[in-house]
């Protein structure tokens, strides 16, 4: 038996029990069947979406290795949110649950993170994506210029893209936060201390964190001031 096929019934199964519970129906209720047919609909819709847009990523890493004789994406990094997460933002946000409101009220369910080394890259990719006559930019958030109060710093776009189906094309919304090689080093660290409950001397380590955000910039721009001296 294929490992994939056992995945995909333990993903239904674990996907009907959620959208059961959020909808307070019984699993094998008709309205929870047509939403969760409607909600799986729509997942493999934000995966195709994901996609779409890493390609796109993908040739112009390509197609500027050549050009520029370096690579301006490290990596790429993506995920689809998980049932659980969706309906827990949906509540948080006073929204009710429903595969409508779902898309309507959440830019994030697809997310691509693109991780450069240098912060000019981060502009350049940016902006040759936005430029692609199939991409709309919905929103954009320069968290580089404008860091957060914390020091996080990265560069958030909303997009939306055309997935064609059999049928019809349908326009999807992805996040992508591009970040540098040291801001993704920063968040990844300020994320886990986040979710962690007891934390001696908050004020402290939001302060020590604070100041390695700012080392992580100033480092950012002296290896970029460097690679202009020398390539
Ligand atoms: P959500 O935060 O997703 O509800 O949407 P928003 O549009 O209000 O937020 P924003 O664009 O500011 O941030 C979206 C995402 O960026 C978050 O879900 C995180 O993945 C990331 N992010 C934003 N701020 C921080 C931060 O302070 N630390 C870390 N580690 N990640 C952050
Ligand atoms: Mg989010």
């Amino acid at each position: 038996m294929p490992q994939k096929k056992i995945n995909k019934t333990e993903e239904y199964k674990s996907m009907r029990s959620v959208v059961a519970k959020a909808l307070g129906e019984d699993t094998d209720s008709a309205v929870v069947l047509e939403t969760l047919k409607d909600f799986r609909w729509h997942m493999t819709l934000y995966h195709c979406a994901i996609r779409e847009v890493q390609t796109k990523f993908e040739v112009l890493d390509e197609e500027l290795s050549i050009s520029r004789v370096r690579n301006p994406i490290d990596h790429i990094e993506s995920r689809v949110k998980t049932p659980e997460s969706i309906i827990g933002k949906l509540r948080r946000g006073g929204y009710e649950f429903s595969v409508k409101s779902m898309t309507e009220n959440l830019n994030d369910i697809a997310g691509i993170r693109v991780i450069c080394q240098y912060v000019d890259d981060i502009y350049t990719v940016a902006d040759m994506l936005s430029k692609q006559d199939d991409i709309s930019v919905i929103k954009v958030k320069d968290y580089i210029k404008n860091s957060k109060p914390n020091g996080y710093r990265s560069y958030h776009m909303v997009v939306e893209v055309p997935v064609f189906f059999s049928e019809r094309k349908h326009y999807v919304r992805v996040e992508v936060q591009f970040r540098t090689i040291a801001m993704d080093f920063w968040a990844s660290l300020e994320h886990d201390i986040k979710y962690k409950k007891e934390i001696p001397d908050p004020e402290v380590l939001a302060k020590d964190l604070k100041e390695c955000a700012d080392i992580a910039h100033s480092l950012d721009a002296r290896m970029q001031a460097i690679r202009d001296r020398i390539l």
